[in-house]
């Protein structure tokens, strides 16, 4: 008895260091610390104005958003399809009715006002190669009107919608079945299949002519890099992978979750049945083990 007990106390020693010792340690070497994503955005000024909806309605046709993005809200068509739009401008201008539910009103305005700066890509755009979204000349009560007519148009949005608006137009999701150019088909034929991969082939294209590097698609990396690192990263893809052509898109802390959600769903759709089954599985060999012991006992006993 006395043997067996210290037998299981080094078992316990052993393990123990393993992994509050061990395991810590090689995770803090495999990640190395940053400081977490706060979602303040402090090198941004604030709007110093109130907004007025109706008027913005207005603005915003006045300055031309709607050359480029549509807003199926309120009505408003894509001007083209998302191929042609990638060959004019490097990438497929998201739509802007839900926009506001997703960006960080603080950084939507600054966005609008200068897209490179809040972007973060002064270092892939500049006087010699301008952004394809120009700086805003508007006023500034423009400027917040337009921002307060795309908060009173958003609604919230479900993980899918989130990832769809704010990162779909340059990853591809293939486990949802999700391309840079919209949701794939259910095909009728071979002919429509190639002209679908054909149309997604020039986007990924131009879009590579417009970033330097193809956006990966991201089915798997909420498991190859979890949860922390992929919020981390959108809040400040800089500050993770330096000189990175991934955009800072300015979401709040509340829609980084939802998108975090739909990649957990599909790159993980195990993840809830898992960990649901962990507690009974311990519980199984508690009882097991239980059950051995009084076994052997009474075997030895038997033997004495
Ligand atoms: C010449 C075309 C063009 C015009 C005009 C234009 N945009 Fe854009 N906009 C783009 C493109 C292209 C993108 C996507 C850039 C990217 O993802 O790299 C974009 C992205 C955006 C985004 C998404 C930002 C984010 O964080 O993901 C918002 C919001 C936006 N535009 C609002 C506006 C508003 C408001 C106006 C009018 C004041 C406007 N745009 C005018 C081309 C345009
Ligand atoms: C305008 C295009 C664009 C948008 C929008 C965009 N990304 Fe990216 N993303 C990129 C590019 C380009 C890369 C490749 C970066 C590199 O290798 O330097 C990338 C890389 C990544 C990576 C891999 C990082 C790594 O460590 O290798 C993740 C994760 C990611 N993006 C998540 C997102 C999420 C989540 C969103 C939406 C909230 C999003 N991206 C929106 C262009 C974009």
């Amino acid at each position: 008895m006395n043997k067996e007990l210290k037998i299981l106390a080094i078992i316990i020693i052993l393990v123990g260091i393993t992994y509050w010792g061990i395991e810590p340690y090689a995770h803090s070497k495999m990640h190395p610390h940053h400081e977490p994503a706060t979602f303040k955005y402090e090198d941004l000024k604030p709007l110093p104005l109130k907004g007025d909806a109706k008027r913005g309605a207005q603005a915003i046709q006045n300055n031309g958003c709607t050359g480029c993005h549509s807003i199926k809200a309120a009505g408003i068509p894509a001007p083209m399809d998302p191929v042609s739009a990638s060959a004019s401008y490097g990438v497929n201008p998201p739509d802007l009715s839900n926009i506001a539910a997703l960006i960080d009103k603080k950084f939507l305005a600054n966005f609008i006002k200068h897209p490179v700066k809040a972007f973060k890509l002064e270092h892939k755009f500049g006087a010699n190669r301008p952004f394809p979204m120009p700086d805003f000349f508007g006023s500034d009560q423009d400027l917040a009107d337009i921002v307060a007519y795309l908060e009173s148009i958003a609604k919230p949005q479900e993980p899918r919608g989130a990832f769809e608006t704010a990162c779909g137009r340059c990853h591809n999701l293939r486990y949802d079945k999700w391309t840079v150019i919209g949701p794939k088909p259910k095909f009728k034929n071979e002919v429509e299949k190639a002209d679908f991969e054909l149309k997604k082939a020039k986007y990924e294209a131009n879009l590579k002519k417009y970033l330097g590097t193809t956006p990966p698609d991201l089915s798997m990396f909420i498991r190859s890099r979890g949860p922390e690192y992929i919020r981390d990263f959108v809040e400040n893809p800089q500050k993770l992978l330096h000189g990175t052509a991934m955009p800072r898109v300015g979401l709040t802390e509340k829609a980084t979750e939802e998108v975090i959600k739909h990649l957990e769903h599909v790159g993980d759709r195990k993840k809830e049945k898992r960990e649901k089954l962990g507690p009974w599985v311990l519980a199984y060999f508690v009882i097991l083990s239980i059950l051995a012991y009084l076994w052997k006992e009474k075997i030895w006993k038997e033997l004495h």
